[in-house]
């Protein structure tokens, strides 16, 4: 068996030719094709406004430009890639780690709490961890209640709904981010989105996009103004293109993804491998995360791993690392907060590969390897 990685691109004819059809356009980047993407984003999610840019961390880098101050504390998880709080230490405001739910997202009950205690927090920012889209009920009691900002992380859930609200549609938030990093659900390479329902945040979005610029009719063509420190991060028109093409057969992937957690769902019932949540057919199954509790076995997690890395061929991920332990958090005196469920989760979490391609001969394999290494210990 060819090493399954844990995520994977499904990248086909029709993703090359949209793409060389680009490369053979007059526009390489700042054309047609971004805002194409940006258009259909909008379409998809149920957005007003979209800003497509040059990666993830850039769209929430952008973002915290947008929506933060200066010493702002941000309620924020630590049961994700680092990119969510490092946008946040960028603009200079102050991260707050929050414990997780049993179900990997932060525990918005706990926000609330802190919220009510203690009025320099001015945002959270939240992520759709593994797919599974935020409880909007609560999002929406949080927006309505106090003068709070709030993100979605939606890096791992475009294609996900709570019950009819779309990840990314802002309905009960300020401002949602997508990652078009090749493990993501579409990919164009490098990538990533934002989008929002305020014109005024899209406007500063934009204008940060493209180093701080504005242009006005008051000024002669060739005139710009620069009124704030942006940055360049943009995206190209070929990488657009792949978007558009892949964005396409986005729900064909999803539904894919959701077949296959099903089956992975079914495989593991009433053994020792506890799927993270009870299948969720509005997920979008970025990841398909599990936990076993190593303490009552004979193998633990890191056995597991190499194990199945180098007897199976195949590739476990650990999705995530506390951010807030991470050194450089340490060193500017994190580390030390209660977050008991995301410790526990910690040791026994890890991800199984899961993209459309994924065959079921792989995914029988993938289930059958799993048992025999934990069986043989
Ligand atoms: C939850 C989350 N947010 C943000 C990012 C950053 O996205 P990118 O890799 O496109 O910069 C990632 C990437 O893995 C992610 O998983």
């Amino acid at each position: 068996m060819n090493f399954i990685p844990y995520g994977k691109q499904s990248i086909e004819q029709d993703d090359l030719n949209s793409v060389i059809q680009t490369l053979e356009s007059d526009f390489l980047t700042t054309g047609p094709k971004v805002k194409q993407f940006e258009e259909a984003l909008c379409l998809y999610t149920d957005a007003k406004y979209c800003v497509a840019v040059s990666n993830g961390t850039v769209a929430l880098h952008l973002v915290s430009l947008a929506l933060l101050n200066k010493n702002d504390k941000v309620l924020t998880t630590p049961n994700s890639f680092l990119s969510t709080s490092n946008a946040i230490l960028y603009v200079d405001a102050i991260p707050v780690f929050v414990d997780i739910c049993e179900d990997g997202n932060i525990n918005l009950d706990l926000c609330e709490k802190m919220i009510q205690q203690d009025s320099s927090i001015k945002a959270i920012y939240a992520v759709a961890f593994s797919g599974n889209i935020l409880n909007q009920k609560k999002l929406k009691h949080l927006k309505e209640t106090y003068n709070i900002k709030i993100l979605e992380d939606n890096a791992h859930a475009i294609g996900s709904q709570y019950e009819e609200i779309k990840a990314g549609s802002c309905k009960n938030s300020d401002c949602s981010i997508f990652s078009f990093h090749p493990v993501k659900h579409i990919t164009t390479g490098e990538g990533g989105a934002i989008t929002t329902n305020s014109k005024v945040i899209y406007d500063k979005l934009l204008m940060l996009r493209t180093h701080g610029m504005t242009k006005t009719e008051e000024l002669m063509p060739w005139e710009y103004n620069m009124a704030e420190l942006g940055f360049n991060g943009r995206i190209t028109d070929f990488q657009c293109s792949l978007g558009l093409s892949q964005l396409k057969k986005l729900d064909s992937f999803i539904e894919k993804r959701v077949m296959i957690a099903k089956k992975y769902d079914d495989a593991f019932q009433s053994s020792i491998i506890k799927p993270l949540y009870t299948f969720n057919g509005k997920s979008s199954y970025h990841l398909y995360v599990v936990r076993v509790s190593f303490k009552k076995l004979n193998i633990t997690k890191l056995d597991l791993y190499n194990k199945l890395r180098d007897k199976y061929n195949i590739g476990l991920q650990i999705h995530y690392m506390p951010i807030n332990k991470q050194p450089y958090y340490i060193s500017l005196g994190y580390g030390k907060e209660s977050t008991p469920i995301m410790d526990q989760y910690y040791q026994e979490c890890f991800s199984l590969p899961m993209y459309p391609k994924l065959s079921e001969e792989e995914q029988n394999y993938i289930i059958q390897s799993l048992f025999e290494t934990l069986d043989e210990n």
